[in-house]
């Protein structure tokens, strides 16, 4: 993936960089994000919407992985932010990304943060529920606001993928359902109410998809919706956003497709439903995070201990595991991984990858093959750029990795590794309990 490659010495490096050197200057665990392929992402998507000629925002999901630097990225690359939490919207802030073009999503925002968002002046809240609706416009009344709002939409399509992750099916916990008519009733009370300036809705159909199928019969959906809200409500959607959802490769039995050809059947779907209906095509919005970020990240461990079971498998242990990423644990994702300060040497052995934590389930990966690795050999995990350092906890008081942009031969520390004081800096001793002198 993207700059990563074996170098002369037989070892791995990403950005330039050696990622021996990268342990020795930064220790491990730690994750590694190529900045080079987050940029061509960006740029991949932001390329295939111009190719489009359409009106198009397209919302990095930071969800994904929300860090300061990787937002004054987004912004550098010319992308839209979608947050869903006040974290996220504090985060976005800080590193001074411009709020008229950050995207406030989830299904229970609370009174303060949409206060906070309000405040921030942001670019448009995505609304879940009817709840939300009308306490987003009594708070936006009390500030003589008038807020932009997206309504997420069901669309009832569910897309092929880990059943976990797919939130486009009738039952989920996400947005008003087209199928029922509460969407329709949402768009209809969403119009009638003076704070909320109703640019139109949004559907988000699941993650990690492979085909355009899910997405071309979501735009089918939700273009059909707004055809039938133009001619009975008279209400025009001049925003249609898709969400995200676009796959990568993990692993070799991955197939995504390219950027553009997901950009491509969305956007010639949009254009093709509007001028048969003879109406304008509105503006296409995206919100891709996983296909941003996810392949571009790369995560070293240092082997420590091993135990072979004869007959049964070797398990290799390393100096993190479901602290730094939980998505074995959770999912049972798969990846792919390599000894990345012997690169060149064959693999003969065939390990199960543990991490440290007190758990059973602790585990990166089954049945690796893999040289014979030995306690102090570097363990890289690649594709680990999404939804790993954004879901990684302090379970069993890990310290979380530090993350490192890597891009021409130099490497800049965007997250410290935590330290111990930062695992007991939220503790607190009350009086009564305290040691006596
Ligand atoms: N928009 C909305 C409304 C979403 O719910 C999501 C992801 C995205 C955009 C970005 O989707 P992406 O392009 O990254 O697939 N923790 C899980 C993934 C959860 C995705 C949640 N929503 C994982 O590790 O696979």
């Amino acid at each position: 993936h993207g700059t990563s490659k074996v170098n002369d010495n037989g070892r791995l490096e990403i950005g330039g960089c050696d990622v021996q050197d990268l342990a020795a200057q930064h220790g491990t665990p730690l994750y590694i994000v190529d900045e080079a392929l987050v940029r061509q992402r960006c740029r991949e998507y932001v390329d295939a919407f111009r190719a489009s000629g359409l009106q198009f925002q397209v919302a990095y999901a930071s969800k994904a992985f929300c860090v300061m630097a990787m937002c004054r990225i987004a912004d550098e690359e010319g992308m839209s932010l979608d947050v869903v939490s006040d974290g996220e919207l504090y985060t976005a802030l800080q590193a001074g990304f411009p709020a008229h073009r950050i995207h406030f999503h989830g299904n229970n925002k609370t009174p303060e943060e949409i206060e906070m968002a309000i405040d921030a002046n942001i670019g448009c809240f995505v609304v879940d529920n009817f709840i939300e609706l009308h306490m987003l416009n009594a708070i936006a009344a009390e500030k003589g606001a008038v807020v932009k709002v997206l309504l997420r939409i069901t669309p009832g399509v569910e897309a092929h993928t880990h059943e976990y992750i797919s939130t486009g099916q009738q039952d989920s916990k996400f947005g008003f359902d087209l199928a029922n008519g509460s969407a329709y009733k949402a768009i209809k009370e969403a119009s009638s109410l003076p704070n909320i300036d109703l640019l139109g809705v949004h559907s988000h159909i699941g993650s990690q998809i492979f085909e355009v199928e899910g997405f071309t019969m979501a735009v089918e959906k939700v273009s059909a919706f707004a055809v039938d809200v133009r001619r009975e409500l008279d209400v025009t959607f001049r925003v249609i956003n898709l969400g995200g959802g676009f796959g990568i490769r993990y692993t070799e039995g991955d197939t995504p497709l390219q950027v553009s050809e997901y950009v491509k059947a969305i956007t010639d779907g949009i254009k093709t439903f509007f001028s048969q209906a003879g109406y304008p095509t509105p503006e296409i919005w995206v919100e891709p995070g996983r296909s941003i970020v996810g392949e571009a990240g790369t995560t070293l461990y240092t082997v420590g201990t091993s135990k072979e079971i004869p007959g049964v498998r070797k398990y290799i242990a390393v100096d993190g595991g479901m602290t730094d990423n939980p998505r074995f644990a959770l999912y049972e994702s798969k990846y792919e991984a390599m000894l990345a300060n012997r690169a060149t040497e064959k693999a003969t052995e065939t390990v199960t990858v543990a991490g440290k934590c007190c758990e059973s389930g602790d585990k990166l990966i089954i049945d690796l093959e893999l040289p014979p690795a030995k306690t102090g050999d570097l363990l890289a995990v690649s594709c680990t750029g999404a939804y790993n350092y954004a879901m990684a906890s302090n379970y069993n008081r890990i310290r979380r990795p530090a993350v490192v942009f890597v891009k021409d031969g130099q490497s800049d520390v965007v997250v410290k590794r935590e330290s111990f004081g930062d695992i007991v800096g939220n503790d607190i001793i009350p009086a009564r309990l305290e040691k006596e002198a």
